[in-house]
């Protein structure tokens, strides 16, 4: 078990950031891990449905719940890119961010923006916190619950307003939303798609596939990591070993303190509280990070829970 009251968790860490300095990529380790991630998913095909393989008024069961359905939409379906929007895509450097409030006071901003490509979770806020997190964004998530928890579902212009101009700060890269999950969602997504369209925002929407998430997990059970379902962060981690050489993490920290004792918040930008070790939250983030450690420790990945100086 891995926790902060654990004796050598403090020290674990203090590793952890002095190995930061010292890391070395193993790329025969990544390739390794690259292939045994293919023999579950190909994240180039599964990031997104495709337009040719459905038409509107086609039944879609949730991911999560399958004896519940919904219909494809014209609006969604006209969103559907016409081939996946990472086909032929290679990087050198990708960065996948997490929104653990250890970025706060971090100074990772321009390191982060320096990746050849930059994974962002959740719609996160960038603009008051650019110094440590950065601004540039070359594929976002997000998970249709921010609409109501964030933007008051759309109900009103203000808050449609609000997300309009967050969506515009995306230019023309991938807004990747996770719309056929549980049930509830897809009239977020159906107000989201309908607010794209009328102020024909440039950003490429992205689907992810029915089989994702299960290829995924599936893939960590193997290997002996009993995860329950994939977190965001660890999704973008394992999509990402398909085009990027050198992955880099920023922002993941799911424990309530740092090495120091000090508080961390779960988000750096709001107030949200999370238990970690709840055995009713869907995801086991400790667990996943405790296996990122290790993975940082190999060489497969680089972990930065420390402050950055370029
Ligand atoms: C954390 O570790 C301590 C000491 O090993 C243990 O007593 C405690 O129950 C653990 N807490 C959790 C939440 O697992
Ligand atoms: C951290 O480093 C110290 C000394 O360099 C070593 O003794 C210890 O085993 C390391 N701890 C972990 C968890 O790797
Ligand atoms: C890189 O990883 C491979 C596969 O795990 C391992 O055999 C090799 O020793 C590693 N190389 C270094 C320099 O650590
Ligand atoms: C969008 O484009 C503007 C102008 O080129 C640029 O300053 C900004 O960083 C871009 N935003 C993202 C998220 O890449």
């Amino acid at each position: 078990m891995f926790n902060c009251s654990d004796k050598a968790f403090g020290r674990s860490l203090s590793n952890l950031s002095d190995s930061r300095r010292g890391w070395k990529i193993n790329l025969t380790l990544v390739t390794i891990i690259r292939k045994g991630i293919l023999h579950f998913l190909d994240a180039e095909r599964d990031v997104s449905i495709i337009k040719s393989s459905f038409k509107p008024g086609d039944t879609i069961h949730y991911v999560l719940d399958r004896r519940k359905t919904f219909t494809m939409s014209n609006t969604l379906h006209s969103l559907l890119p016409e081939v996946s929007p990472l086909k032929n895509k290679r990087y050198k450097t990708c960065a996948v961010v997490g929104n653990s409030g250890i970025l706060l006071k971090s100074g990772c901003g321009k390191e982060i923006d320096n990746h050849d490509f930059v994974i962002r979770c959740n719609l996160a806020p960038l603009d008051e916190f650019t110094d440590d997190v950065g601004l540039r964004s070359d594929f976002t998530t997000m998970n249709p619950s921010v609409i109501q928890r964030v933007y008051g579902s759309l109900r009103n212009e203000m808050d449609k307003k609000r997300f309009i101009l967050r969506l515009q700060q995306l230019n023309d890269s991938v807004l990747w939303i996770p719309a056929f999950m549980v049930k509830g969602g897809e009239r977020h997504v159906e107000g989201v798609n309908n607010l794209i369209l009328k102020h024909k925002l440039k950003l490429r929407t992205a689907y992810p596939s029915l089989r994702l998430i299960h290829a995924i997990r599936g893939y960590w059970l193997t290997n002996k990591i009993y995860i329950k379902r994939p977190s965001t962060g660890l999704l973008m981690y394992t999509m990402a070993t398909r085009f990027c050489e050198e992955i880099h993490l920023y922002g993941f920290w799911p424990f309530p303190k740092d090495a120091n004792g000090n508080p961390v918040k779960y988000h750096y930008y709001d107030t949200l509280k999370y238990h970690y070790y709840s055995s009713a939250s869907p995801h086991r983030m400790p667990l996943e990070f405790k296996t990122l450690t290790a993975l940082h420790s190999k060489g497969a990945l680089k972990l930065t829970t420390s402050k950055c100086y370029l």
